[in-house]
């Protein structure tokens, strides 16, 4: 098995890799623009497993800051993982991902991340390459009446205009917590770079003319609101009333609750919190001086410190 990296196989055995795997992939066109913007993405964009000519596994190795016990430090993210389903268990991811995470350390990363579901074959995969679980994530529901919208406050769709507010939110709102609290100022920008619709789920939580939150909601996925961020309780409690105004069936719905500060506001307005879900940040240590069991205590998952909003899934 040779690893190779996407300047040097062909982008179509990229994309057929991709479509089979996740019934989704990009492009040579998208992948140039997403590689000439986001700076979450190594040099090599992408790497691969490759045996007798045929390209068998992906890794997309991307660098993340975060923030732990010991400060902000920049981490490996491995996003995209697949494999071509006739060598599963073959251990061509594993071996793809051992070599990703040798290309972390020569970088000085001291940890390598990923997020997955609970549900997949790939846990497996991961947790046999010692990755760990950094934190539950739960989800929470409250059924509603439907109820006038606080006075003061509406809810307006975001704009582009607005990326610069919603990093300010975000940072007042994690300043506190542990683990995603550092995303890059220019993520959403990034994000709108690789899927025009992006900003279609977020909304700007207005008190008079002043934007104090904002959220993310997706009802077509049965999700009424995610990522409540609104440093202020007052304009927190606001923005959920005017989602539940606008709950289908009757029936709130939250999604990826990490920090315990967040279930704690949910159930004080009376939303039953359920976890752990399936979805799940894993994390294995890179060096001999940290202790993969430690994990969960430095990125807050013990402590109920650790945050990691939709917006930074990856
Ligand atoms: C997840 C995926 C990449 C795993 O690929 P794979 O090629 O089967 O992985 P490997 O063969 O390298 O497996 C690594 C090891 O885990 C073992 N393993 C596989 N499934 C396992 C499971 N459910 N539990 C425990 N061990 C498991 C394998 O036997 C192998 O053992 P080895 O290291 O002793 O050889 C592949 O199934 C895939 O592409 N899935 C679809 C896309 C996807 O869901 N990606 C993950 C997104 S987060």
């Amino acid at each position: 098995m040779r690893v190779r990296t996407y300047d040097e196989i062909d982008p179509l055995a990229a994309f057929r890799l991709g479509v089979l795997t996740f019934g989704i992939a990009w492009d040579e066109a998208k992948v140039r623009r997403v590689r000439s913007h986001d700076r979450t993405y190594l040099e090599e964009f992408a790497l691969y497993a490759e045996e007798h000519g045929r390209v068998l596994a992906q890794v997309v190795p991307r660098r993340l800051a975060v923030r732990t016990t010991s400060g902000v430090e920049e981490i490996g993210g491995l996003a995209a993982v697949c494999s071509h389903p006739a060598v599963w268990g073959r251990g061509f991811a594993r071996r793809l991902i051992e070599a990703t995470h040798d290309r972390f350390r020569e970088l000085g990363m001291r940890v390598s991340a990923l997020t997955t579901s609970r549900n997949i074959r790939g846990y497996g995969v991961y947790a046999k390459l010692g990755y760990v679980d950094l934190a539950p994530f739960r989800q929470a529901i409250r059924p509603v009446t439907r109820r006038k919208s606080p006075k003061g406050y509406r809810l307006r769709s975001a704009r582009r205009s607005d990326l610069a507010t919603i990093h300010r939110l975000y940072r007042a709102q994690t300043r506190r917590m542990l683990g995603w609290t550092e995303r890059p100022e220019r993520a959403l920008e990034w994000a709108v770079i690789r899927n025009r619709e992006y900003l279609d789920k977020y909304r700007i939580v207005m008190r008079d003319t002043n934007a104090v939150g904002y959220l993310r909601t997706r009802p077509h996925d049965g999700i009424t609101m995610e990522e409540v961020v609104a440093p202020d309780v007052q304009d927190f409690r606001a923005a959920v009333a005017l989602m539940e105004a606008k709950a289908e069936a009757g029936i709130a719905t939250v999604n990826w609750i990490t920090a315990r500060s967040d279930a704690a506001r949910f159930r004080r307005l009376g939303y039953t919190i359920d976890g752990p879900f399936p979805d799940t940040t894993m994390a294995v240590s890179l060096v001999k001086d940290i202790r993969t069991t430690d994990l969960p205590r430095r990125f807050g998952g013990t402590s109920g410190k650790f945050v990691q909003y939709p917006t930074d899934d990856f």
